[in-house]
């Protein structure tokens, strides 16, 4: 197709307001998904973003579309709306002109649509503003276009008003899509280039690369490079998806589709690397991405100590398709061998562990996430801190922690609730604006820490559910963090260090051992439980002697009953964890670090 005729294009949205109801639509009447074959969310080809209604991972699709007797070509890029996958947003941002900005014409706009918007116009897109689910009783699209009009400067006019539920207004969307989204530029005379912005692992066909053309032109069974990993490899098969694969004899300048080489790990074909001709190379990369860096880690065990193995193949599966997760094995004294595990953010630690139980059949433990610290002793030498339990002793000079610039938008009626959620977990006021009237948009500079835990769950708890929530890395600064050890008779248990502010640290200690000692059994002996800063004793309980005996329930008689339970007995020492001379129950480590 040659470019004039081509359109590429993404939809953008807070999560909720009904992207990929929309891209349905779009499959529908342009006809590459008959209604026969249709299936809500048709894109969401992951079962947990099918049940979860929600996008993971982008997916490009190509549809065709006449208007005023023109046929065109559009390729729609679908986005992830959630925070912890921002960076796909942005690698998709880049292989598109124009953006659809969909606003829910029920709830206004968000702060993901802010957080999205501004990535659109740093990639210079071309914004297509529309108000969604104009079906609902509760719409209020000339109230939405106002607000929506005087944030990216146009005439409310100027906002389409669709229903992705009903199909009203799509058509009308696409015509405009084809108008106002500029044709891709690029020269067909060079030497290819083409951009990364997904790399995919699928089980039959091995790594598929999505790519922007920009240059030239690519053709199947010819060699290319990849211009920063210097590898080549032979493009067994090219094509575009529509919405299933169908391979073409090539790819021309801004064109989208796919790439299938024979590569096995998506991290050889890596995202925002440049695709290009071995004989005839481009002599310069296109401007690659920014990598996603882990935030948060958490260790991850298996609950059956057997399945460390199988837990270990799981991970580099998964890894395969994931390139932003990361593991290295550590071991535990409560939890056995397991791995530590670095991730985008909440959504992703859950997702993947949600995929290694449900895909690989694993039952699994995890520790509380924590961030990244960095720690500097007072003689200089510098410590990075992944894992509670690795925090130094000894002469700390400083300990740093990441933080968030974090954008929240509310009805002003919140403003008061907001900012003291924000003042408990040491938050500043970087400044505060109206939207309009009665929805204001707070900036707070947030330790990434504070967020990670519950941050959200209490965000919408104390606003009603109304608030919405975006943040970005924000470098970090210095604070008075401590590492707080729980110890069994006097042996500290890894997997309940934790590092935190200097003023929570006598709450954390409180806290935990108050359930440890609701949660591990009596033994022969007495079992203080504390909780330490260093050799500081913050807090503590303690767990009384008793004769554990479990045969004085049976009264004499029944020979075969006692039997059983002493197998029964047995069975749970297998259990069992010995921590010092304490005996744990694996259970009660297990209930004692998931239950927040
Ligand atoms: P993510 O993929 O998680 O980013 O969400 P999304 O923006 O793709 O939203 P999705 O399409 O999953 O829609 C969210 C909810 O809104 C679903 O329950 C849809 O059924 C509903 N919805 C979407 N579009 C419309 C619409 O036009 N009208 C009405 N009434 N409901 C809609």
């Amino acid at each position: 197709t040659a470019p004039e005729l081509i359109r590429n294009f993404s939809i953008i949205a807070h999560i909720d307001h009904g992207k990929s109801t929309l891209a349905d639509r779009m499959l529908q009447l342009t006809g590459v998904v008959d209604q026969r074959q249709m299936r809500a969310q048709y894109l969401d080809r992951m079962d947990i973003e099918r049940e979860r209604g929600i996008t993971i991972k982008s997916q490009a699709v190509r549809m065709p579309w006449e208007e005023e007797g023109v046929a065109y070509a559009l390729n729609m890029i679908d986005t992830p709306g959630h925070v912890d996958f921002t960076y796909e947003v942005s690698r998709s941002l880049a292989a598109c002109e124009g953006a659809v900005l969909l606003v829910d014409a029920a709830q206004g706009i968000e702060a993901q649509t802010l957080a999205n918007l501004y990535l659109a116009m740093e990639n210079d897109l071309t914004i297509i503003p529309v108000l969604n689910k104009i079906d609902l009783p509760a719409a209020q699209p000339e109230k939405y276009a106002e607000e929506l009009a005087k944030l990216i400067g146009c005439e409310p006019e100027d906002c389409l008003k669709v229903s992705g539920k009903t199909g009203m207004g799509v058509e009308a969307l696409l015509g405009e899509i084809v108008r106002k989204v500029p044709a891709p530029v690029g020269n067909p005379d060079a030497p290819a280039r083409a951009m990364i912005f997904d790399s995919v692992y699928d089980t039959y066909r091995g790594v598929v690369t999505y790519v922007r053309v920009v240059d030239g032109m690519l053709h199947p069974r010819e060699r290319i490079a990849l211009m920063s990993t210097k590898t080549t490899h032979e493009l067994l098969e090219i094509g575009v998806s529509s919405p299933e694969p169908v391979p073409t004899k090539g790819l021309g300048v801004g064109e989208v589709g796919y790439l299938i080489t024979g590569v096995k790990d998506v991290r050889q074909s890596k995202v925002g690397d440049t695709v290009t001709n071995n004989a005839k190379p481009a002599s310069e990369a296109l401007e690659g991405y920014r990598e996603p860096l882990p935030m948060v880690f958490s260790g991850l065990y298996p609950i059956d100590g057997s399945d460390y193995g199988p837990l270990r193949e799981a991970l580099d599966k998964l890894k395969l398709s994931d390139a932003a997760l990361v593991y290295e094995p550590e071991s535990s004294v409560a939890l056995g061998f397991g791995f530590r595990c670095g991730f985008l953010g909440l959504l992703h630690l859950e997702i993947v562990r949600e995929r290694l139980e449900r895909e690989f059949g694993l039952d699994l433990i995890s520790t509380a996430p924590n961030v990244v610290y960095e720690v500097t002793m007072e003689d200089r030498t510098q410590i990075t801190v992944t894992n509670p339990s690795e925090f130094p002793g000894g002469k700390i000079d400083e300990v740093r922690e990441p933080v968030v610039r974090a954008t929240m938008l509310a009805p002003s009626e919140f403003i008061g609730s907001i900012m003291e959620l924000c003042q408990e977990r040491r938050g500043a006021l970087r400044g505060m604006d109206y939207l309009s009237e009665d929805r204001v948009e707070m900036r707070y500079t947030l330790p990434l820490a504070e967020i990670v835990f519950d941050f959200f769950d209490q965000l919408k708890s104390r606003t009603r559910g109304y608030a919405s929530l975006d943040y970005e890395p924000d470098g970090d600064q210095v604070a008075k963090l401590v590492k707080v050890d729980i110890l069994l008779q006097g042996e500290p248990v890894d997997a309940f260090s934790t590092i935190v502010h200097a003023d929570k640290a006598y709450s954390y200690g409180v806290m935990m051992t108050g359930k440890l000692r609701k949660l591990i059994p009596r033994q022969q002996f007495e079992v203080p439980i504390q909780a330490a800063i260093g050799a500081r004793v913050i807090a503590r309980e303690t767990i009384s002697a008793i004769r554990k005996d479990v045969l004085a329930k049976c009264y004499g008689g029944d020979i075969s009953r006692k039997r059983k339970l002493l197998e029964r007995q047995k069975e749970g020492k297998k259990r069992m964890k010995m921590v010092g001379r304490v005996e744990v129950p694996q259970e009660a480590f297990i209930a004692a670090l998931s239950s927040d």
